[in-house]
């Protein structure tokens, strides 16, 4: 690098590479004036350089060998928007061994090898930085890492996958399926031909896995993240949420329990009065709870090309201040060796809709299978009668285990013709 100028080598030209080459080139002067120096792109690694690409960049500095870019001494800063596992990893890591600062917007590389690239970065005194990673134009991983360094994080829940925020928010307000929402999300491109890992719920595990790591100091990866998606959420539930004042949402949830970690994905019933319920469509949010902050909420939007290229510009800003000024990135590998927590010995409300025989003595019967295991309840009401007849419950928080233990045991009772629907319930004061 120069006085005045640090060149980056940029792996992956798409949607967010793209949009970061037009940022620097829209408004270089301004993001200049921010950095204390220029930053100019000067190597470019696609896999197809023939194709149409909306770039003010020369086709000279594109190549199809992103190893070449990491080699180059005239690359100071690399950054990587190509995402997977492979190549991405290995190129990284040789990046950083070459003393290169990296910028990753890779939420699954991360969420995988999280720990070897950290170790990497610490071991060649480098940057590491990752704000696109999780919630894409949301400011959310610096305030973690750095702006709340003196907090006490207790719990952060998360809407962080657009994708199944839209289907749930179609599915809540226009009475849609879950097959119909999906097809709405693949018509407007929120969701992939293969939306697997939007609705089952991978993307979010990765993006929590991260997420717990920064509040708790710690090291997660994505297979500690208990994950359930949102393909079995059915129009009843919805229904029956929006009768109690409750709306559903995939939540990413990361606690801190006695020491130990939880970390969740899954669909939740939240009250309708909470922050994240209003979070509709593809919009991301996440609710940070500190013992001495309080409640903070982080909204916006979680992808799309020009948002993501935000956040990955302001990361770039900061490594070239570093390069150019003389800074050290913050540690990342001093972390604490914290347990995971199981996911039967986390704690939680629930919520239960049993179809059951319209006689006398039934909801006491049900009522003992719950205190044999301990559950409590906090509210109770029956619909329909005869055939129809339905018994729904909210829980007191209990133990996971043992409110599944409670509904194996339901199962088993005559007067219960049925568990129609059961969720989790999260946010009530
Ligand atoms: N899109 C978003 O809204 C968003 C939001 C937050 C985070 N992210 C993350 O940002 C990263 C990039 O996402 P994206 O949406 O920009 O992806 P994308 O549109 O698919 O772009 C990927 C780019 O990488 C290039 N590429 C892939 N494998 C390569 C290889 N082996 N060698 C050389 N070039 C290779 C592709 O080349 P060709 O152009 O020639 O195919 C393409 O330019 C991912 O980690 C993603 O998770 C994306």
């Amino acid at each position: 690098m120069t006085a005045t100028e640090v060149r980056i080598g940029m792996l992956g030209c798409g949607t967010v590479g793209s949009a970061v080459a037009r940022m620097l080139a829209d408004h270089g002067d301004d993001i200049e004036r921010r950095a204390g120096v220029r930053l100019r792109i000067t190597r470019v690694a696609v896999r197809d350089p023939s194709r149409e690409r909306d770039v003010p960049l020369p086709a000279e500095i594109f190549t199809t060998d992103p190893g070449s870019i990491v080699d180059d001494p005239d690359v100071d800063v690399v950054v990587e928007l190509l995402g997977g596992l492979e190549p991405a990893r290995a190129i990284l890591l040789r990046a950083l061994a070459a003393g290169k600062p990296v910028v990753t917007a890779n939420k699954e590389l991360l969420a995988e090898a999280g720990k070897e690239l950290f170790d990497a970065a610490d071991g060649a005194g480098r940057d590491l930085r990752f704000e696109a990673a999780v919630a894409g134009g949301v400011p959310l991983i610096a305030p973690l890492k750095e702006s709340l360094s003196g907090e006490r994080v207790a719990r952060v829940l998360g809407i962080v996958n657009g994708t199944t925020n839209y289907i749930l928010t179609q599915m809540s307000e226009r009475g849609s399926t879950f097959d119909e929402a999906l097809a709405d999300a693949q018509r407007l491109g929120y969701a992939e031909a293969d939306p697997s890992a939007d609705v089952d719920g991978f993307d979010a595990a990765a993006k929590c896995a991260i997420l717990a790591s920064l509040a708790f100091t710690t090291r997660v990866v994505a297979a500690d993240v208990y994950r359930e998606g949102i393909a079995g959420v059915t129009p009843q539930d919805i229904a029956d949420a929006s009768r109690l004042g409750y709306v559903v949402k995939l939540l990413a949830i990361a606690e801190l329990e006695e020491g130990e970690v939880s970390a969740r994905v899954h669909p939740a019933m939240i009250p309708s009065s909470h922050p994240l319920a209003s979070v509709r469509d593809a919009f991301n949010a996440v609710f940070v709870e500190g013992a001495t902050v309080g409640q903070l909420m982080f909204y916006g939007r979680g992808a799309g090309g020009g948002p993501t290229a935000v956040s990955v510009v302001g990361d770039l800003v900061a490594v070239a201040r570093n390069l150019a000024f003389g800074g050290r990135a913050i540690g990342g590998t001093d972390v604490l060796d914290r347990r995971i927590r199981s996911m039967d010995h986390t704690t939680g409300q629930y919520y239960l809709n049993l179809h059951v025989e319209d006689r006398p003595g039934v909801l006491a019967e049900i009522a003992e299978a719950f205190g044999r295991n301990g559950v409590s309840i906090e509210r109770v009401w029956q619909e329909g009668f005869g055939e129809e007849a339905t018994l729904v419950f909210i829980t007191h928080r209990a133990r996971e285990g043992a409110f599944q233990d409670a509904v194996g045991e339901l199962r088993t009772l005559d007067s219960v013709r049925a568990v129609a629907s059961m969720l989790r319930v999260e946010g009530e004061e």
